[in-house]
Parts: structure tokens; C-alpha cells; sequence
């Protein structure tokens, strides 16, 4: 179906094509000189030290765990109300998830008062998740990690160039994880990036994405290296230099990209300002942000009359989604019988409207007038 107004716009120009272009005419495609300029200038733009591009986030954040040391047994604390990704990542290291509750309809990130509870000697880990690209309390969660002795990985997906107190979400726990699939603020069709301050960890990253090989095929191929050994058991988690060279002309874009979706933001929080039956997430947060999303919450509701205004908007043409199911109640997780209200509310009653930076303020306003149609009419449904 043609919506009128889509959930997501791919924002890609004559920029991206002459970027791949460039690249394909440099007879060099795979990992190379693109993923170094990548990295480079993704480094740069966080202010962290180190950057390694790969595959997807996913497999930054089985790296992540599997630098970190997290294993058999191990249990890492992690949020339900994310994508399934975050917490597959800790099953692929035979670790096992804890899930945390998030705050609330106004918050829906991790909880660091509901985090001290869920410690026990076999937790090494906190996985956190900034929520359409608002952090989490980084200074609490810090706080706990530093006084248990846990990591904190970052699970940054949803958060590039996201500010915390004058840094940038991912660069403040020990490893930050993003992903470049294709609806992201940085869209590569599929891609990922894992950032850290510790070289250590950003040897270990390099080493892992390639076979654990000691150079690449492309210093070989320059000269560089002539032979390698393989000194621990790594994966091909590489990108290519194709995928790259979209990474560098879309971080041309992001500055602009962000910008236009916190003008859509203030313009959503407007047009839905003292509407009944409705929580805007973050509605009082001041702070630089990605706007991944634009989700809101309805208030007394239940998963039928959130369908209900869901059909509702797809019949005026409005794409919509949900940011999430609760991980915690997939069939594959259902073992861990964590019951988590807030999560569960959250999981049932909210709905994604569209934000990107092609909207136009009458596109706001259209879904706006929409939204306060439908969700009075949900009470009957
Ligand atoms: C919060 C979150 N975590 C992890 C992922 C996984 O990223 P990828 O699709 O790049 O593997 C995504 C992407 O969809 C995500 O939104």
C-alpha cells in the first residue's frame, strides 16, 4: 500500500551515487580505504577514539560481549523494550538476559532503580538501550556498573550524535553499538559500527570481524602484509567498502537530517499539546537528539483500541508502527517469567508515528488532526 504519509523516507541524493560511484570505479569494493574514512569520520564526529565498521549492529553487539568477556552463565541486565537484537546478542555468548523494566510512558528507557535488584554474583553486564535516541540515566547506570564492577555496553542503534551531558550517547560505557540498516538516521541497507575509547577493545574488534586473521586481504593485496596467522576465532562481521562509501555521504547529511526532525518533533509536540488519552515520551527533554522516532503512548488503553486508531490512521494514509513488542514475551524468551508492567504497558499501547526529515510541517499537522480523531473514537472500540 502507497501511504500518503510514510513511517520513514530513505534520504538518499546524488551524493550517495556519486560516493558509490567513486568507490566501484576505484576497482577496490570490499573492506578497504572506504570503511577507513568511515570509521575516521565517525570517530571523529562522536569524539570517541576508535571506530570499526561492520556487518550490522547486531554482530557489534555480539563483539561487544564476546570483547568484554561475557560468557557461559554470565548474566547481563538488558532492557525488554528493544529490538530482539539486543538480547539475542547475549545468547550468542551463552550469557544469560536479565530483563529490566523501563521507567514508565513518559521514559521508556531502563530503570537504574529496578537494576540493584537484579544483581547477582554471576552478573558482568548492563546492556543499555537509548530509546528513539533519548539516553538512558547514564550517570545512575554508571554509578551501579562502577560500585558492581560491571561493563556497560551502549546499544546506541537509535542515537547518532544523541548528547548526554556534552558527550555523545555511545561513547560513555565501555562499548557503543549502531546500526546503519536502511530506515536508521544513517542508512547503509545493512551496516553497523562499534566505538570505544579502549584499544584493546578496538584490536580485539578488528581481529574479530576478520576470521581473527592478523591483516587484511586488503594489505595484502597493497602490499602491506604478505602472509598472516590466525590467532582466535572470529567471524567475517566486515562491511564493505560499497556500504562505506553510503556511511560517508550520509554522515555528510546527518547535521541537516537531525535538525529538520527536531523541528517535526516540536511541531508533533504542538499539534498534540493537551490532547486527552495521549503521553508524548520525553515531552519535557531539552537536549540534542537523533529523533530516531516519534512514538506516543495511549493513556487507559488496551491492544484493541490501539489497533483501532492504528487502522484508523492507515485508512487516512498514515503509516504507523510499534516500538516494540516486549522482548521478554516472544515464545524464545518467555522462560525468564519476568514481569514487568511498565514494559508490558508500553509494549501494548504505543504507536510510531511518522518522523523523518521529508515531512513538512502540513504532513505534522495533517497526522496531528488524524491522531485526535482516531483516539477518542478508540473508547468505543
Ligand atoms: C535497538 C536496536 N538494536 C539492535 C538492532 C540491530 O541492528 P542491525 O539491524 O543493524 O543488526 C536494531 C536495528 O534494527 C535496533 O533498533
Amino acid at each position: 500500500m502507497e501511504y500518503r504519509i510514510p513511517l520513514f523516507s530513505l534520504n538518499y541524493s546524488e551524493e550517495e551515487e556519486a560516493e558509490v560511484l567513486r568507490t566501484i570505479r576505484s576497482r577496490w569494493i570490499s573492506t578497504g580505504p572506504r570503511n577507513a574514512e568511515f570509521e575516521e569520520k565517525f570517530s571523529a564526529m562522536l569524539g570517541a577514539r576508535y571506530a570499526v565498521a561492520l556487518a550490522n549492529c547486531t554482530v557489534a553487539l555480539h563483539l561487544a560481549l564476546r570483547i568484554l568477556g561475557v560468557g557461559d552463565g554470565d548474566e547481563v541486565i538488558v532492557p525488554s523494550m528493544t529490538f530482539v537484537a539486543t538480547v539475542n546478542a547475549i545468547r550468542y555468548v551463552n550469557a544469560v538476559p536479565v530483563f529490566c523494566d523501563i521507567r514508565g510512558n513518559e521514559d521508556p528507557t531502563l530503570d537504574p532503580d529496578a537494576v540493584g535488584s537484579l544483581i547477582t554474583a554471576r552478573t558482568r553486564a548492563i546492556m543499555v538501550m537509548h530509546y528513539a535516541g533519548f539516553p538512558c540515566n547514564m550517570d545512575k547506570i554508571m554509578a551501579i556498573a562502577a560500585s558492581c564492577g560491571l561493563a556497560v555496553i551502549e546499544d546506541a542503534c537509535h542515537a547518532p550524535l544523541s548528547e548526554y551531558q556534552g558527550k555523545r550517547l555511545g561513547t560513555i560505557g565501555d562499548i557503543g553499538c549502531f546500526s546503519f540498516f536502511s530506515n536508521k538516521n544513517i542508512s547503509t541497507g545493512e551496516g553497523g559500527m562499534l566505538v570505544t575509547d579502549n584499544p584493546a577493545y578496538n584490536e580485539k574488534a578488528r581481529l574479530l570481524r576478520s576470521h581473527g586473521m592478523t591483516s587484511l586481504s586488503y594489505d595484502r593485496a597493497m602490499g602491506h602484509s604478505t602472509s598472516y596467522d590466525v590467532v582466535a576465532l572470529g567471524f567475517n562481521y566486515r562491511m564493505d567498502d560499497l556500504r562505506a562509501s553510503l556511511g560517508i555521504a550520509q554522515l555528510n547529511k546527518l547535521g541537516p537530517d537531525l535538525k529538520r526532525r527536531s523541528e517535526v518533533r516540536q511541531r508533533y509536540i504542538r499539534g498534540l499539546e493537551g490532547m486527552e488519552g495521549l503521553t508524548v515520551p520525553f515531552s519535557g527533554h531539552a537536549g540534542y537528539v537523533s529523533n530516531y522516532i516519534f512514538p506516543v503512548v495511549l493513556e487507559q488503553s488496551t491492544p484493541v483500541k490501539r489497533e483501532f486508531v492504528r487502522s484508523e490512521l492507515r485508512r487516512m494514509g498514515i503509516q504507523t508502527s510499534v516500538h516494540y513488542p516486549a522482548v521478554h514475551a516472544f515464545e524464545i524468551y518467555r522462560w525468564s517469567k519476568a514481569v514487568l508492567p511498565h514494559t508490558e504497558y508500553f509494549a501494548d499501547n504505543e504507536i510510531t508515528l511518522p518522523m523523518h526529515a521529508a515531512l513538512s510541517d502540513a504532513d505534522v499537522d495533517y497526522v496531528c488532526r488524524c491522531l485526535r480523531d482516531a483516539v477518542p473514537r478508540s473508547a468505543a472500540a
